[in-house]
């Protein structure tokens, strides 16, 4: 038996808690490493526009039902499935998820590590006075080399296990209410100096004037698969949340504030990179290192930029942990409700387990960069090396279990447990629910499989 009937559940305690916390999931590297250096490679505004739409058509009412499902059933990922639709194969779902956050777990710790390493050359001046190019050779070097992404990504993952460890609200609350703010301070001031560069006027066309010619299905795709990933979805980090919020919350407006945002930081992010980007001649495509090679040249180019790189990078590592805590949490939860595993234990084993896995990944980016393995993307097999294939394989498996939580909640679960629990038993209004309803049930199911089945087989 689970030792929740037993004990009170661990939950947040307060209204601007369960938006901190599942604001402090969504916002992390996806909206500053990955964004930035997806768009990049998708040819910029027109990427955005798509991305939006996932968002606003697919993210949020998926958002909402993790937020119903996990609040109503009180249990982790696969326990809620269990719970709602006890006898059925439903719990598939959650295990679905359980494996996207081993698998994504695995390369966010490398690229978070990525993060306290430049903190570490950003405190020792190792950024200043170097050119767009010689930034490129630095990031190029140090990915490659076999030991150093090992060794930031091992001490990540401790900070990120020692955080778990302290629970729910000790641990992830305290820590994101503070420093999310923050990094907001930060970005904004950056893209303020971005976008006032000389040279800074390409980049503004860049994120704002769409060339849809650009656009394809795995463009496509990968809007989509970011929109999920992005704010932590399909994969159950909140159904764990949303087991964790009190009953009297409305789920409705906290999924929409957290959803903004979310969408909020990454466009900021935007606007501090590709302004830059252009202004010092650096290739909007260059891939996962595009921040990392971006930002430095920036705070070149501001008074106290020293101070602002180390912030910024501090920050960043603080993002990246309180997003790295709610897919560790997914598994621990699991151990925890499934298996009556002592929170310790679950969290050591597996944390354990997933650095593991992504100290062999790094070596993806280095000493296995010739080990690729196959891919179907748009009907054909492409080779990618174990790094960038993890990170593909994310944008598939997110979309997939967002799939099956929309069907659940929208043609398995009853309207009226819906109804109760969005209006908290009739504390709230809510006049949005035919359209939640009618979205779950039809639009985003439509939507996803329409993209998902293109991209991979080739259709459109
Ligand atoms: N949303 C996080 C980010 O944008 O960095 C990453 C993430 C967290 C993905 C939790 C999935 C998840 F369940």
């Amino acid at each position: 038996m689970s030792n929740q009937t037993q004990t009170v559940r661990d939950g947040f305690s307060s209204r601007l808690g369960i938006i901190a916390a599942a604001a402090g999931s969504a916002i992390g590297l996806g909206n500053i490493w990955k964004f930035p250096y997806i768009t990049g490679e998708n040819g910029g505004a027109a990427f955005i526009l798509v991305y939006l739409f996932c968002i606003a058509l697919i993210g949020v009412p998926v958002m909402l039902s993790e937020f119903v499902i996990g609040r109503r059933a009180q249990k982790d990922a696969v326990g809620s499935f269990k719970t709602l639709a006890p006898g059925t194969p439903w719990f598939f779902t959650g295990w679905l998820g359980i494996t996207a956050a081993f698998i994504i777990l695995s390369f966010y710790g490398v690229v978070a590590g990525w993060t306290l390493h430049y903190l570490y050359l950003a405190i020792s001046g190792g950024l200043q006075g170097l050119s767009a190019e010689q930034l490129g050779a630095v990031f190029g070097g140090f990915i490659s080399n076999p030991w150093q992404p090992i060794f930031w990504q091992v001490l990540f993952m401790a900070a990120t296990i020692a955080v778990v460890l302290g629970g729910i609200k000790n641990g992830i609350e305290r820590y994101s209410k503070i420093l999310m703010p923050l990094l907001l301070v930060i970005l904004v001031i950056l893209a303020i100096r971005s976008v006032t560069l000389d040279g800074a006027k390409q980049g503004m066309q860049f994120l704002f004037s769409p060339d849809f010619s650009k656009l394809n299905v795995e463009a496509i795709l990968a809007a989509l698969g970011h929109a999920f990933f992005s704010l932590s979805l399909g994969m159950g980090a909140m159904i764990t949340y949303g087991s964790y919020i009190q009953k009297k919350e409305n789920l409705g407006a906290t999924a929409l504030q957290v959803s903004i945002a979310d969408t909020a930081i990454a466009l900021i992010a935007g606007l501090a990179i590709f302004p830059a980007v252009f202004a010092f001649g650096i290739e909007p495509s260059a891939g996962p290192g595009l921040v990392f090679i971006t930002l430095p040249n920036v705070f070149g180019q501001m008074a106290f930029g020293s101070v602002f790189a180390i912030l910024f990078f501090a920050l960043l590592a603080v993002a990246a942990i309180t997003s790295a805590i709610s897919i560790l949490e997914v598994v621990v939860a699991y151990l925890d409700d499934e298996f009556s595993w002592s929170r310790t234990a679950s969290t050591f084993t597996v944390g354990v387990a997933i650095t593991i896995v992504g100290a062999i990944l790094s070596q993806g980016n280095g000493s296995l960069a010739d080990l690729k393995l196959p891919f179907l993307l748009n009907g054909e097999l492409i080779g990618m090396n174990i790094f960038d294939w993890f990170i593909t394989l994310s944008d598939q498996l997110l979309p997939i279990g967002g799939l099956a939580i929309a069907l659940f909640a929208g043609w398995k679960m009853a309207k009226k447990d819906i109804a109760d629990e969005l209006s908290s038993s009739g504390l709230w209004k809510i006049a949005y629910l035919e359209i939640y309803r009618f979205t779950v049930r039809i639009i985003a199911p439509a939507a996803i499989a329409f993209v998902f089945l293109s991209s991979i087989f080739g259709l459109a």
